[in-house]
């Protein structure tokens, strides 16, 4: 079995570490364990402190889960917690990995969601999110390429690394076309709900649909390492629940509580994110008008993401690495096999986002107008 080189996470961990300006991270604001026990009051605090490090419930502890069925307006039998939506992504995959399946998946996409399947040698099919489509699915586009053989359609909206989302009325087309056929819909969501603009809703709602989500990118706490799976089907859930028992038990203890927290309290968790969001996003709009010759985009609808393109040059490596060097971090299109691109997270710099916009500005102004190859013409 061979996993591909994981190029975003090398490209992370050469430079995340030592950074002025974090502009490629995808998550929001940072918490810290005090700030997230001060939002519960003294006895929650205490609770937390005193509580014993224990195997956790296969399923996820209780009270987490009746907090996430309650956002989703669903019951907690509903809820498979996991070690974050990565983990959740690991369970599909093992379990649609027959021998001839195939799944079909979004084009660029987050790398795990091709990486999986073609470890399992699950046959991979592309839908595209595509600039010229204004970064929008194509519903036909994914009807046709699904056949008796496939196991699963994988969407991703709010979506990672541009940002568009898959409306309402699109995601239903879907989800009746698939549910006909017996393919697993599953949305992946979590962004939601960070928006700019059009809102839209949870994929919980549908019958048949499973959500993955998370507390890493809405949430903005990626170190609680904690996520969920919400499915109506009983039987998909006892499987689910079996192959979470062999990958990793349950999550840890600690991580569970704060998610717990977290969750309780999403009005305010929620809005600090969102609203650094918003406000840095309006930034962005200003960058982008200024610096238009050398940098183009589409404006993210959702998420803390936007995957601008560079005008002039097919590929956005040499950029980033230079960028890189100026203490400005950004992440290569190539890491979601679109090169011309590059990712720019948003909202994890927080106040710091107008400085390091305007050290990304000095930089484009220096750039050469126009590389081939990395050359300067
Ligand atoms: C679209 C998407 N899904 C899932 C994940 C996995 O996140 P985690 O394991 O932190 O929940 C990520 C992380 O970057 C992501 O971008």
């Amino acid at each position: 079995m061979q996993l591909k080189p994981f190029l975003l996470d090398m490209w992370l961990d050469n430079y995340e570490h030592d950074i002025e300006f974090n502009l490629a991270a995808s998550t929001g604001p940072t918490w810290t364990v005090n700030a997230l026990l001060n939002l519960a009051g003294e006895e929650e605090r205490q609770r937390f402190l005193n509580h014993e490090l224990v195997y956790g419930r296969v399923a996820g502890a209780d009270g987490l889960r009746e907090a996430i069925a309650e956002m989703h307006g669903v019951s907690a039998e509903c809820v498979q917690i996991v070690t974050g939506a990565s983990e959740a992504l690991v369970v599909l995959m093992w379990l649609a990995a027959e021998p001839g399946a195939n799944v079909i998946l979004p084009r660029p996409g987050f790398a795990t969601f091709s990486a999986l399947p073609e470890s399992l040698g699950i046959e991979t099919r592309f839908y595209g999110i595509r600039k010229e489509n204004n970064f929008s699915i194509d519903v036909e586009e994914i009807k046709k390429l699904a056949d008796a053989r496939t196991k699963l359609v994988l969407l991703n909206s709010p979506h990672h690394p541009t940002g568009a989302t898959v409306s309402d009325a699109e995601m239903e087309s879907l989800h009746e076309f698939t549910s006909g056929r017996g393919i697993q819909l599953v949305n992946d969501e979590v962004y939601h709900p960070i928006y700019h603009g059009r809102e839209t809703k949870s994929a919980s709602r549908l019958p048949h649909a499973t959500v993955i989500h998370d507390f890493s990118k809405a949430f903005s706490l990626p170190g609680v390492r904690t996520g969920w799976m919400i499915e109506h089907d009983r039987k998909r859930r006892e499987r689910y629940w079996n192959a979470r028992a062999y990958f990793s038990v349950s999550n840890n203890t600690a991580g569970e509580m704060l998610a717990e927290i977290a969750m309780r309290k999403r009005d305010i968790v929620l809005q600090r994110t969102q609203e650094v969001a918003s406000r840095n996003l309006e930034r962005l709009d200003g960058f982008m008008a200024e610096h238009r010759e050398i940098v183009n985009w589409i404006r993210p609808r959702g998420g803390m993401t936007a995957f601008p393109w560079l005008v002039h040059s097919e590929n956005a490596r040499p950029f980033c690495q230079a960028a890189a060097e100026r203490g400005i971090l950004l992440a290569p299109g190539d890491c979601f096999e679109v090169p011309s691109h590059f990712r720019l997270g948003f909202a994890a710099s927080g106040e710091e986002f107008p400085r390091a916009l305007d050290r990304l500005g000095e930089f484009v102004k220096s750039w050469p107008a126009k590389m081939v190859n990395g050359v300067t013409v």
